[in-house]
């Protein structure tokens, strides 16, 4: 009975159980490149493709918060050619997709120390988040230039300067770069690695993970569904012995 009331709608997805916070690790440019023989940034331009047709069904479905894992503290040590590549992609997207965001109420925030990327993408960064902060719909949230462990000893060092002699979880979440954001319901890692690579170690603690084998310039909507109703097959017990609801 309760099932029929549900309200259901795109692909069999509960639209009354969606992921409040959906996160993605958004790997596997460079392979779905070199299986065609095209060099990795062509990979990396078609996986800022998708981010925009994920980003828009996500909002569209009604997810509350995307955050999308586009570099890495690590990923410094890539040639260099590759780095510029992505920063002058991430800087385009930017500038494409500030009217896009805007038409669907998305306020674009980041995480991690962006003060170390490129002067230019900085002030891309900081137009894009101001045209778009008085948005109400779903939150984007960037990581850039993001590193959990990073983010933690940055946590420490913000707690210490405010004389914390015993954090609480409360103390340290509100010192992440995450504050203010529910933790990720589920976590999607595209192209087959089965490892967190650093990213949202202290908020993942009971988020559910999907690991898909499809590479991520192909993780299409369609994709997208499907990781839904995979999570929302699961029982999230969060300890305990009864699936609870969130
Ligand atoms: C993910 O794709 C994008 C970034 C890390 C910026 P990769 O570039 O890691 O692609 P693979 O893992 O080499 O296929
Ligand atoms: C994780 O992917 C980082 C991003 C997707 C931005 P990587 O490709 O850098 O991760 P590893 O090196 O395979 O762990
Ligand atoms: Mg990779």
């Amino acid at each position: 009975m309760a099932n029929e009331l549900k309200a259901k709608d795109k692909q069999g997805i509960d639209l009354s159980n969606l992921p409040s916070h959906v996160a993605i690790i958004m790997d596997g440019n460079g392979r779905w490149a070199k299986k065609r023989g095209f060099p990795r940034v062509y990979g990396h331009k078609k996986g800022v493709e998708n981010v925009r047709e994920i980003v828009e069904t996500c909002a569209d479905l009604g997810v509350k918060v995307l955050t999308l894992y586009a570099f890495s503290t690590e990923n410094w040590i890539r040639p260099k050619s590759e780095i510029a590549g992505l920063m002058s992609l991430l800087g385009k997207y930017l500038v494409s997709e500030e009217k896009t965001l805007n038409d669907n109420n998305i306020r674009l925030r980041t995480i991690g120390d962006t003060g170390a990327l490129p002067k230019p993408q900085r002030e891309l960064l900081e137009k894009t988040m101001r045209s778009t902060e008085k948005n109400t719909g779903m939150v984007l949230n960037l990581a850039l230039n993001y590193g959990s462990r990073q983010e933690i000893i940055r946590a420490f060092g913000i707690l210490v300067e405010k004389g914390v002699q015993r954090a609480s979880e409360q103390d340290i979440s509100s010192s992440l770069y995450t504050a203010g954001l529910p933790d990720p319901d589920l976590l999607i890692r595209t192209s087959g690695e089965q490892r967190l690579s650093n990213f949202l170690l202290w908020q993942m603690a009971y988020g559910e993970l999907y690991i898909t084998d499809v590479l991520w310039p192909d993780f299409k909507p369609q994709e997208l569904y499907k990781a839904i109703k995979d999570f929302q097959s699961r029982h999230r017990r969060f300890g305990g012995i009864k699936a609870v609801q969130t």
